[in-house]
């Protein structure tokens, strides 16, 4: 049966709850564990109250990520899905409580959370790593959520809330991806792979900062909104299926600069043969499985270098806000749907058929 159809029997099945419901207690949705599997369940708990060092905040939305269905399917790797835990690692609201000893924040302000509740700035250790909302630590999907104040970034003001949503995962690892890892420059070819959530990113980004973003997809009507983004040059994957060819030739042969590798197996050798001298590959994600086998040689006759990355600190997502306030650049959000649709969103990103994000309004 396929994912999202399971997703909406269980919605139905678990949450006869109205939007109607008693002030002293909030809806969330949570992972019910259903043999190997997970399944969505609507429920109704207890509004929490912040501790002395931490917020409330009011979820307004949510984003979805590739990994997110990895949870649900109970096939993510690190942490693993928490049984009844709340899914999703993004959100962004306004917080209507502080604890005692709170500073950072105020009743009022519009925050997003970050990615891992405790990697704030620096390298991640095992502890910080062991923070990922959605997973080993408690996600976004919950009309309020309360956290470590330092667990949050305020939000530009240019942003709404959904749009808000869309940055702590997909915008961030764009971000690092490209800038931080990447270093790059005005002028730098940028390979992006299809049009998902990280893409998209890296394409405003890019776009932005004077680069020249080259991205591929299996759809023509897609990659017609990417060239309004500010693509540089757009490749048709299903069509072209030797597609570096086409991205080196865009290049006039010099090759791509920087690559936001998010498609794993299928694609890291065909980006390794578009990648420039002294290129640069961002190992993201692994769409079509993830590849196991560094091409050394490859990487070495290149002079070129890849870095693993893993999302990235608060320092990480504040950087990219002041680079979005800078540019105006508001991220795409192509679906929304409401707090009781959450497994029409699931379906949503299972299908493919989205360009950038797909939100929850709550
Ligand atoms: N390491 C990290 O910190 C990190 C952070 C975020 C995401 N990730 C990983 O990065 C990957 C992308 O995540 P996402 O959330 O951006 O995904 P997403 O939004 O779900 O992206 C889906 C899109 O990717 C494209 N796609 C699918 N298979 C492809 C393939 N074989 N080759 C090229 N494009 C393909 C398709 O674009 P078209 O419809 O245009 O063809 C599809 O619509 C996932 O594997 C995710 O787990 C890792």
């Amino acid at each position: 049966m396929r994912l999202w159809f399971r997703l909406a029997l269980a919605g139905l099945a678990l949450a006869p709850l109205t939007a109607a419901h008693a002030a002293d207690t909030i809806r969330q949705w949570q992972f019910a564990p259903s043999g190997e599997t997970f399944e969505l369940a609507l429920r109704e708990v207890a509004a929490p109250t912040p501790a002395a060092n931490e917020v409330a905040v009011r979820v307004r939305a949510v984003s979805l990520n590739r990994r997110d269905l990895m949870m649900v399917e109970g096939r993510y790797g690190r942490g693993g899905t928490q049984p009844n835990s709340v899914p999703l690692s993004d959100g962004a609201g306004e917080v209507i409580a502080v604890g005692s000893a709170v500073t950072r924040f105020k009743v009022g302000d519009r925050v997003a959370g970050i990615f891992f509740e405790d990697w704030l700035d620096g390298s991640p250790t095992a502890a910080s790593l062991a923070t990922a909302r959605g997973g080993n630590a408690g996600g976004m999907l919950s009309e309020i959520v309360v956290t470590d104040a330092d667990g949050l970034v305020a939000i530009p003001d240019h942003l709404s809330f959904e749009e808000a949503a869309t940055l702590p995962c997909a915008g961030v690892t764009a971000w690092v991806g490209l800038f931080k890892r990447g270093g790059l420059e005005a002028g730098d070819f940028v390979l992006l792979e299809g049009t998902g959530g990280v893409s998209v990113f890296g394409l405003q980004l890019a776009a932005a900062a004077g680069a020249r973003p080259i991205i591929t997809s299996s759809s023509d009507a897609k990659l017609a909104r990417a060239r309004e983004l500010g693509a540089f040059g757009t490749v048709n994957y299903r069509s072209n299926p030797d597609w570096q060819r086409e991205v080196r030739a865009l290049t006039g042969d010099a090759g791509v600069d920087q690559v936001l590798e998010v498609g794993g197996q299928d694609t890291l050798p065909r980006a390794l043969e578009a990648l420039a001298f002294g290129g640069h590959v961002a190992i993201i994600g692994g769409l079509s499985g993830f590849a196991s086998d560094v091409p050394v040689g490859t990487l070495m006759g290149l002079n070129a270098t890849a870095s693993g990355i893993y999302v990235g600190s608060r320092a990480d997502f504040e950087d990219l806000n002041a680079f979005l306030t800078k540019h105006r650049i508001k991220p795409i959000v192509d679906k929304v749907f409401e707090l009781e649709e959450a497994p029409a969103a699931f379906a949503a990103m299972d299908s493919g058929e989205f360009f950038g994000k797909v939100v929850i309004r709550l």
